[in-house]
């Protein structure tokens, strides 16, 4: 490994190797996010869209259409409709969650208001819609347009499974299957089927993206036990204050003794918090050692998107999606 390669992120590696690739989506994003009549449409997606945001996803699209060969220039448009679907489910999410900070900026509903995160993010919704007609292909539809149904699914899953102590680690993947990973593994497979590539490497491509999404949303969720502000750009214990089941709390609950279910009963299921039960919460994980179990089966699902990625063609971009895998754990380690 060269010390250029030690010293910067997959991600950045990344966007480096995509130079003018990325470009051109942003340059996409840009001209697809404004709005001719309302102007509260681009106010809102430039804070957005100029906080920056990493890429992950868009890159993956790219990444995956170039190492499998392609080279046209409908993987611009995939990619940048993967992006809008993400950005749109952040505007939703945020109103959700009623999150105060995204990407280190206030969020779009406190700066503006509900109402305007969630037609705007209708707005980018459809605006991926159209993006994603434009290669004229069925397939890459289907997925795309699946993907989109499966988050909202995600969402409302969680959302229903939210103040229940009784919910099941088998819910929590699903939740996180649906509102993370199935864009990342819709990301990663519409690359391939663009390409053209053989089955099994579109199947490797959709088993890779489905494991680092899986891995990057248990690694979020242990972020918001443990990550600083500064360090994630967003609040820590938000999960806990929503009530919100993650795996280190459905592991800690199915072990809590007496005293231990009656704490989870009253901040979870009665939402009755006061001072300093976050950190009460918090040592119930430690005690447990559901912190660290968490981190183990991240580890887990990242070294299974790696496996998948062993069937495609030996490519720079391949090896440095083998790195992302291990970078989005290896912010906990
Ligand atoms: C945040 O995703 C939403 C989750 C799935 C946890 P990212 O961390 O990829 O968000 P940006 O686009 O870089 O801000
Ligand atoms: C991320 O979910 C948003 C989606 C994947 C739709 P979370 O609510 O868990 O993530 P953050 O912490 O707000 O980014
Ligand atoms: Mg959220
Ligand atoms: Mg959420």
């Amino acid at each position: 490994m060269s010390l250029d390669n030690a010293a910067t992120k997959p991600h950045e590696r990344m966007q480096a190797a995509l130079g003018p690739d990325l470009i051109a989506v942003d340059a996409l994003i840009r001209a697809r996010m404004a709005s001719k009549h309302a102007p509260r449409i681009p106010e809102v997606t430039a804070h957005l869209v100029e906080a920056g945001g990493k890429r992950v996803r868009p890159m993956l699209t790219l990444a995956a259409a170039k190492l499998c060969g392609y080279e046209g220039d409908a993987h611009h448009k995939l990619a940048a409709t993967v992006e809008f679907i993400h950005t749109a489910t952040l505007l939703h999410d945020d109103v959700v969650d009623e999150s105060q900070k995204r990407r280190g900026r206030p969020t779009a509903n406190l700066l503006w208001d509900n109402k305007s995160s969630v037609l705007v993010g209708d707005y980018l919704f459809a605006r991926a819609f159209q993006l994603m007609v434009e290669p004229g292909n069925l397939r890459v539809l289907s997925i795309l347009s699946n993907a989109a149904a499966v988050i909202a699914e995600g969402e409302v899953l969680q959302l229903s499974a939210a103040m229940n102590i009784a919910t099941s680690e088998d819910t929590y993947l699903q939740v996180i299957r649906g509102k993370t990973a199935a864009l990342f593994e819709a990301a990663c497979e519409v690359g391939g089927v663009i390409a053209e590539r053989p089955e099994a490497e579109v199947r490797a491509l959709a088993v890779y993206g489905d494991g680092l999404g899986i891995a990057f949303q248990m690694a979020d969720d242990l972020l918001d036990w443990g990550g600083s502000d500064g360090v994630i750009g967003k609040n820590t214990g938000d999960d806990f204050r929503e009530r919100k089941l993650t795996l280190p709390v459905i592991r800690a609950i199915a072990r809590a003794d007496e005293t231990e279910r009656a704490f989870w009963q009253r901040t979870i299921e009665k939402g009755d918090q006061q001072e300093g039960d976050l950190d009460h919460a918090l040592a119930l994980l430690r005690r447990h050692g559901t912190l660290d179990e968490t981190r183990s089966e991240a580890f887990g699902w990242s070294a299974r998107a790696q496996e998948a990625l062993t069937v495609l063609p030996d490519h720079p971009l391949r090896d440095m999606m083998h790195d992302l895998a291990d970078y989005v754990v290896a912010r906990l380690a």
